[in-house]
């Protein structure tokens, strides 16, 4: 069931989602080579409570951290940790929710530490403009079908693919809720976008090979051929008019 939001509903997503765009705007200049994941994790999760919210993925379905942080050939849910440090040239995802009021807000962003390569330049280009190529589907009237399409359309131009295992969802009093968002499928078909949706639209694309692996400890993501992967996700709102991008500062 697809959970339409009231304004007043929305005045508390919006409040979230503007936490988890300040922590991710903040990584920018805070990300630097030598840090461990651990440190940037303690890092968000200070910034999320002093801005008045509470790190929503600790404890979700036993997740261990205040944040995803997956490096490199990592996809999604990287679990931080003390050992694993920051190196240059490392492409690092890092996923962030935020509860608020009752709500919740989602987010993730790509960062490139100094010079990256060639192909991780070109990787994380395509993947932020494909979540981009999927917001501007989110209007009243078109489809789920159509975000799924318009991301893997300009992902799969671009030499590479589309991860199947994970999709974005619907938010709001529940971090997923209905309906389901892949980032493949067929332009027209699935739900009708209606007013109120709030969407997370996430792709997750990878340089080789669409397939992953769960690594060990339950929860890592990695490429199944340990080509690079990236992540961008914006929490957004279909409007009478263009999409609201709740999770932009
Ligand atoms: N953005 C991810 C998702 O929507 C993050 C959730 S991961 C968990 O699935 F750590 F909270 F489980
Ligand atoms: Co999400």
């Amino acid at each position: 069931m697809i959970i339409l939001k009231s304004s007043d509903e929305l005045k508390k997503i919006r409040k979230s989602c503007q936490i988890v765009a300040e922590v991710l705007e903040a990584l920018k200049s805070y990300i630097k080579e030598g840090l461990s994941t651990r440190e940037i994790e303690l890092f968000i999760e200070k910034l999320i409570l002093k801005r008045g919210g509470v790190p929503a993925f600790k404890g979700y379905r036993g997740y261990p951290a205040s944040a995803c942080i997956s490096i490199n050939e990592q996809v999604v849910h990287g679990i931080p940790s003390d050992k694993v440090v920051i190196k240059e040239g490392d492409l690092v995802s890092v996923d962030v929710g935020v509860i608020c009021e009752g709500f919740y807000g989602d987010g993730a962003y790509t960062y490139k530490v100094g010079k990256v390569s060639e192909e991780a330049e070109r990787l994380v280009k395509v993947t932020e403009e494909a979540l981009y190529r999927g917001i501007e589907q989110a209007l009243e009237g078109r489809r789920i079908g159509d975000i799924s399409y318009a991301v893997q359309k300009h992902v799969e131009e671009n030499g590479f693919s589309v991860v199947r295992a994970f999709v974005g969802h619907g938010i709001g009093r529940a971090l997923h809720e209905d309906p389901q968002i892949p980032n493949f499928g067929t332009a027209s078909t699935g739900p009708k976008l209606k007013k109120g949706m709030t969407l997370a639209i996430e792709p997750m694309v990878n340089a080789g090979t669409y397939e992953v692996k769960i690594l060990a400890d339950g929860w890592t993501a990695v490429t199944k051929d340990g080509s690079l992967s990236a992540h961008f996700e914006h929490t957004i709102a279909v409007t009478e008019d263009k999409p609201e991008i709740l999770t932009k500062i």
